[in-house]
C-alpha cells in the first residue's frame, strides 16, 4: 500500500509517499519565506503560499517517490489542528484529487501525526508508552495504553513550550522560528547565567507553564545594558533553553515513573532540540528507561509523518467521507469531528 500524505496546517506545505513496506519515499517540505519579515505567521498569506505552492510540492513528492499517481492507494491529510485558512488548502485539494481517483482518504490530526513519526523510525515501538509532544502550539503529555489511544495527563496552562521559544527569540530580535536559533547560539553559552524560575516543577501535576518563565526572560533582558546584551547573549539564551527544558524533562520522568511506563517517546517540533534529546536520554537511563526519539527531519512539521498516521488508519479502513472539513481546534481523540 502506498500512501500520499498532505501536511498544511501552519507555515509549512508538505507532501510524501510512504510505502508500507519500504517506508518514506519521498517527504517534500516547503517552509514559507514571506512571514519571517513579520517575526511570525501571518495566517492569510499561509493560506495563499499554501494555494499557489500544493500543487507543485505534490508532483516533487510523486516524483521522487518514483510513484505515478494512480499508484497511490489512499491519501491522508491534516484536517486540525492548525490555522482554518491553511487547513482548507490541504483537505479540499486532497478530497479533490481521491474523489477524482475513486481512492480511499483519510483526515488525521496533526499531533496524531506528530506522535506516529516515532513509528517511521522505530516500527516496532512498544505500548504502553508515555509521549511527550512540544511543539509551536502543543506542550502535551500522553500515555497511549495501545497505538491510536490517547490519555492527555498534563498540558500546558498557558503558552506552549515552542512558542515561548519563538517569543523569547523575537525579543532577542532573532528571526522565526527562534527555537532553533535560541538552541544554536545556546550551545555556546553559560545556563546558569540567568537565574530563571522553573514554572510548575513542584507541582503535583503533569500541567506547564510558560508564560511565567518568558516574562521572566524578558524582564532579565531589559535589566542588562546593550553591551552586556552583546557580551552575554549565548548564556542568555542557553538560560531560557535549561530553563524550559529541565521542567519538561523532570515532568516527564516524574510521569513515566508514577504510571510505570519505562518506554518514552518525544515529539514536535521542540522535539528537535538536541539539549531536550541529551538531557532525557540522560535523566532515563538512571531509571533503566528507554526514550524514542525520531530522527530530525521527522520532528518538524512534514508529510511523512501524515502519511504514515493515515496508512495506520486506512489499513483499519478507517476512512473521511466528502464532508470532511477543517477543524482548527482539533484536540487528540476528537473523532466525532472526522467525517
Ligand atoms: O511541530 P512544529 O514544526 O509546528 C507546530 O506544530 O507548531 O513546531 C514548531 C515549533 C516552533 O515553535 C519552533 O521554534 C520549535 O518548534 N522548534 C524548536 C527547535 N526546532 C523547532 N524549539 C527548540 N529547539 C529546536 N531545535
Ligand atoms: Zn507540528
Amino acid at each position: 500500500m502506498k500512501i500520499l500524505g498532505v501536511e498544511t496546517s501552519c507555515d509549512e506545505t508538505s507532501a510524501a509517499v510512504y510505502d508500507e513496506s519500504a517506508g518514506v519515499l519521498s517527504n517534500i517540505i516547503s517552509s514559507q519565506q514571506i512571514h519571517l519579515q513579520f517575526g511570525g505567521v501571518v495566517p492569510e498569506l499561509a493560506s495563499r503560499a499554501h494555494l499557489r505552492k500544493i500543487i507543485p510540492i505534490v508532483e516533487e513528492a510523486l516524483t521522487q517517490a518514483e510513484t505515478p499517481l494512480q499508484q497511490i492507494d489512499g491519501f491522508a491529510v491534516t484536517y486540525g489542528p492548525g490555522l482554518v485558512g491553511a487547513l482548507l488548502v490541504g483537505v479540499n485539494y486532497v478530497k479533490a484529487l481521491a474523489r477524482s481517483l475513486e481512492k480511499p482518504f483519510v483526515g488525521v490530526n496533526h499531533m496524531e501525526g506528530h506522535i506516529f513519526a516515532n513509528l517511521i523510525a522505530f516500527p516496532e515501538l512498544p505500548f504502553p508508552l508515555l509521549c511527550l509532544v512540544v511543539s509551536g502550539g502543543h506542550t502535551l503529555l500522553v500515555k497511549l495504553p495501545q497505538p491510536l489511544q490517547y490519555e492527555v495527563i498534563g498540558q500546558t496552562l498557558d503558552d506552549a513550550v515552542g512558542e515561548a521559544f519563538d517569543k523569547v527569540a523575537k525579543f532577542m530580535q532573532l528571526p522565526y522560528p527562534g527555537g532553533p536559533q535560541i538552541e544554536r547560539i545556546g550551545t555556546e553559552g553559560n545556563p546558569e547565567f540567568l537565574r530563571l524560575p522553573r514554572p510548575l516543577l513542584q507541582d503535583k501535576s503533569f500541567n506547564f507553564s510558560y508564560s511565567g518563565l518568558k516574562t521572566a526572560v524578558m524582564n532579565e533582558i531589559r535589566k542588562l545594558s546593550a553591551a552586556e546584551l552583546e557580551a552575554h547573549f549565548a548564556d542568555v539564551c542557553a538560560s531560557f533553553q535549561a530553563a524550559a527544558i529541565d521542567v519538561l524533562v523532570e515532568k516527564t520522568i516524574r510521569a513515566a515513573r508514577t504510571f510505570q511506563l519505562p518506554n518514552i517517546a518525544i515529539a514536535g517540533g521542540v522535539s528537535a532540540n538536541k539539549y531536550l534529546r541529551l538531557r532525557l536520554t540522560r535523566r532515563a537511563s538512571e531509571y533503566n528507561m528507554r526514550v524514542y526519539m525520531p530522527p530530525i527531519e521527522y520532528c518538524t512539521d512534514n508529510a511523512a509523518m501524515i502519511a504514515r498516521i493515515g496508512l495506520e488508519r486506512l489499513r483499519r479502513k478507517d476512512q473521511s467521507t466528502t464532508r470532511l472539513n477543517a477543524y482548527p481546534s482539533l484536540t487528540l481523540n476528537e473523532e466525532r469531528f472526522r467525517e
